[in-house]
């Protein structure tokens, strides 16, 4: 279906940060196939991983015990803090799964009509549900009816969330992502989080973390909630849990699981041998090549380095980022930028019209990020001088 305006070039195969097409160009991928390939591509403990598991066992059921299933929990248990995992195929639906985790716990709390409350701009997934929570009208388009139980307030907007909070007794949960991914790479006031946990925790709402795209070390910490020492009631992953294996989580503490009893859920797929020895991998890669803090620095330079040399370019508005997460707002619409990576040989995204946004794998070497450091100022600037406003 014409669901995508794709891009005019595939690959054919991948190595650490680089794709090849068909014709045996390289292109520096500094996108990770939006912040999934944390380890670039084709990883060799990960293929090993694939070829062994894809030989001994891929699928049995969730009507039966799945020891790496329950090993993967246990790990990001651990990793997190929280207590229950639920496993999905994507993102999307670690977020439906958090929702109904909401809607339960709010019922139980008497509530006939649960609220949760979501952020504008944010980016939930594509499922009905999902899009109803998402802040962004345009992807809503055509889908009506949308689902009840959501109200929408600005991001990083503590008032806003108190005011809410006092005018509505029925709200079951607040659902954020720490950084706002596909709305243009926003990260919040520090201190935001802690906020809303205390102000949650007051109202007896469930506090619920989509780290989707945040998650798995690609913020500088395991988790973006680390960053603020906080816990939050629920939170959901998916991306780079895999590195290209379709899995999701959703991650709970005892109080959030325990509404969901056995039959209110479920997944055939989810948490299956083989995306749960691929996840396992993924973790032990991450731990051991501890680029949760490869991902804190090279990230600080990497952002310094777009500052010092964009930040007072005429039509750069704004240049944040989080770890190994970038975006570089313009002031105008700069969807060319990605066709000029492409003639490049690099891999950019834009989001939100005029954010170019940047998720390379954390697997970058120093001498990878200053060339991506050094063709995106350049491809900016280049854009800026020669495009209309
Ligand atoms: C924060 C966030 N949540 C959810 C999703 C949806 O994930 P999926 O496409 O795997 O359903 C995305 C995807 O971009 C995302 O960035």
């Amino acid at each position: 279906m014409g669901t995508y305006n794709r891009l005019p070039v595939g690959f054919k195969s991948g190595s650490g940060i680089w794709l090849m097409d068909a014709d045996g160009n390289r292109y520096l991928d500094a996108l990770a196939g939006i912040a999934v390939c944390g380890l670039g591509h084709c990883h060799p403990a990960l293929s090993e991983t694939l070829a062994r598991q894809g030989s001994t066992l891929v699928h049995t059921s969730n009507l039966y015990e799945v020891p790496l299933q329950e090993e993967l929990a246990e790990r990001l248990c651990e990793l997190s803090g929280l207590d229950k995992v639920f496993f999905s195929n994507s993102g999307a639906e670690a977020n439906e799964a958090a929702i109904k985790i909401s809607r339960r716990y709010g019922h139980q709390l008497g509530y006939d009509l649960p609220i949760i409350v979501v952020m504008n701009n944010s980016f939930h997934g594509r499922t009905m549900a999902t899009l109803t929570a998402t802040g962004n009208e345009k992807i809503k388009e055509g889908f009506e009816p949308l689902l009840d139980g959501f109200i929408h307030i600005r991001y990083n907007d503590i008032p806003a969330l108190e005011q809410v909070m006092n005018e509505n007794s029925n709200i079951a949960a607040v659902m954020l992502e720490p950084v706002l991914g596909e709305g243009g790479v926003i990260v919040p006031d520090s201190g935001y989080l802690k906020k809303i946990r205390d102000i949650t925790q007051n109202h007896k709402a469930l506090m619920v973390l989509d780290e989707v795209q945040t998650g798995m070390c690609r913020t500088g910490e395991w988790f973006a909630f680390q960053h603020e020492q906080i816990l939050p009631d629920v939170m959901t992953l998916a991306k780079s849990l895999g590195n290209g294996i379709p899995i999701g989580a959703c991650i709970a503490n005892e109080l959030a699981a325990a509404p969901m009893t056995a039959g209110s859920h479920g997944s055939t797929f989810g948490g299956n041998p083989l995306a749960a020895s691929v996840a396992l991998t993924v973790i032990d890669v991450l731990t051991m090549e501890k680029l949760d803090a490869r991902a804190r620095h090279l990230g600080e330079e990497m952002l310094f380095k777009f500052k010092s040399r964009l930040q007072d370019i005429k039509g750069v508005n704004r240049i944040d980022g989080a770890g190994l997460m970038f975006g570089i707002e313009l002031d105008r619409e700069c969807s060319e930028i990605v066709t000029m990576g492409l003639e490049r040989n690099i891999l950019v995204n834009v989001t939100a019209q005029k954010v170019v946004r940047l998720l390379p794998p954390l697997v970058i070497t120093d001498d990878d990020a200053e060339k991506i450091v050094t063709l995106v100022c350049e491809m900016v600037m280049d854009f800026l001088k020669g495009a209309k406003k």
